[in-house]
């Protein structure tokens, strides 16, 4: 096989903007970037990441995952053969992967996917058709088994469908209950964007799905007085009925990305699985939408009030008895929706990234 010429800018930055349209929680693009010569760093970004919900890093390790795996797809399909290393440095816990690039122009360059990666995207609204056939769920399988120990999930039974709504439910009433998940959810929203507007980076209210007539009550749940008092009148049960039962009853498919242990590299690789995945969907024409809270919880890294760590425990167990082996670590909720979202979640200039040209 003939391997030849360093990787011109062109693709350099063809590869770097596959990355960062890449999925992350709450669109924080946690990433950094560094070339030295064909060797690419990627660092987790120290200022967007280690909040309360990613205090071992694990929401950004897995929005890691999704963008180096985008860099590989883009790279194959332009001629470059990745060759991954994890956690290069030991004394540098924020440096996830080095990548080194090898032009291979002999190589398979088919990669169906990367005409995926600019068209995927998160879609919070409902209702969705179905269905979810058996042929599209056998093509999503088969990209999560792609990378080494990952597993998707699909509830069986409606017995096993309901307990996995319910654990979903559950984690999702804990972020308006916990004051520490509350201040995390809500400082990630702009509210300044209008609900309308866009924004580069964090969640514009747009994107978000919140209809009209409850907009105001939801801007209003942001102050912690506010949320405390709405508590007090049960809110919380209700409100996460509304952003995960209701609009996963409504939709046709539910799957889980099953990782096989809690460590670093495993988590990581999860994040490369959910993204080929979300962008074989995206092929097959279905909408997304990832529910995290239930895995992040359960991995048992998040620090929350003691008042709330029974719930913790049991959506951990609850997690645990539904996928069996393996910790589950995001749901997907899935459908065809009538029709694209008006606006899309934006993303930074490259150039914030890192320092290059
Ligand atoms: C690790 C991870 C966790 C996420 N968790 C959720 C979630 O719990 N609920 C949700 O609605 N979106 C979730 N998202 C979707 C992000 O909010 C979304 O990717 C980001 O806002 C960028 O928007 P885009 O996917 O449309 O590009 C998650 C994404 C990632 C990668």
């Amino acid at each position: 096989m003939r391997r030849d010429a360093a990787l011109d800018p062109d693709t350099k930055t063809a590869i770097l903007c596959a990355g960062i349209a890449a999925p992350s929680a709450d669109n924080s693009q946690p990433w950094r970037f560094a070339w030295s010569g064909d060797a690419l760093d990627v660092r987790i970004d120290a200022d967007r990441s280690g909040r309360v919900s990613d205090t071992r890093y694990v929401l950004s390790d897995l929005a890691a995952g999704a963008c180096i795996e985008n860099m590989v797809i883009r790279g194959r399909s332009l001629g470059y053969v990745a060759g991954l290393q994890w956690f290069p440095s030991s004394d540098d816990e924020l440096c996830v992967a080095r990548i080194g690039w090898r032009r291979e122009p002999d190589s398979d360059r088919s990669e169906p996917l990367a005409g995926a990666i600019e068209q995927r995207h998160t879609d919070r609204r409902f209702p969705w058709r179905g269905p979810v056939s058996a042929e599209t769920r056998a093509l999503l399988e088969a990209q999560a088994q792609r990378i080494s120990g990952q597993q998707l999930w699909w509830p069986a039974t409606s017995r096993e469908r309901k307990a996995a709504l319910n654990v979903i439910r559950q984690a999702e009433t804990l972020r308006f209950k916990s004051p520490a998940l509350h201040a995390e959810l809500f400082s990630s929203i702009r509210f300044s964007a209008g609900w309308r507007g866009t924004c580069e980076e964090s969640l514009a209210p747009a994107a978000l799905a919140v209809e009209p007539p409850l907009r105001p009550v939801f801007q209003a749940m942001r102050r912690p007085a506010v949320m405390a008092t709405f508590n007090r009148l049960g809110a919380a049960p209700l409100l996460g009925w509304r952003s995960a039962w209701l609009p996963i009853r409504m939709s046709p498919g539910l799957c889980l990305i099953v990782i096989p242990s809690r460590t670093r590299a495993d988590v990581l690789a999860g994040g490369r699985a959910l993204q080929r995945v979300w962008l074989q969907a995206t092929l097959a024409g279905l909408s997304v939408q990832p529910y995290a809270a239930p895995g992040v919880l359960g991995l048992g890294f998040v620090p929350v009030e003691p008042a709330f760590q029974r719930t913790v425990s049991r959506v951990a167990s609850a997690l645990a008895d539904l996928c069996g082996p393996g910790h589950g670590m995001v749901f997907l909720r899935l459908g065809r929706a009538r029709s694209a979202p008006r606006r899309r979640s934006g993303r930074r200039p490259l150039a914030s990234f890192g320092d290059f040209e």
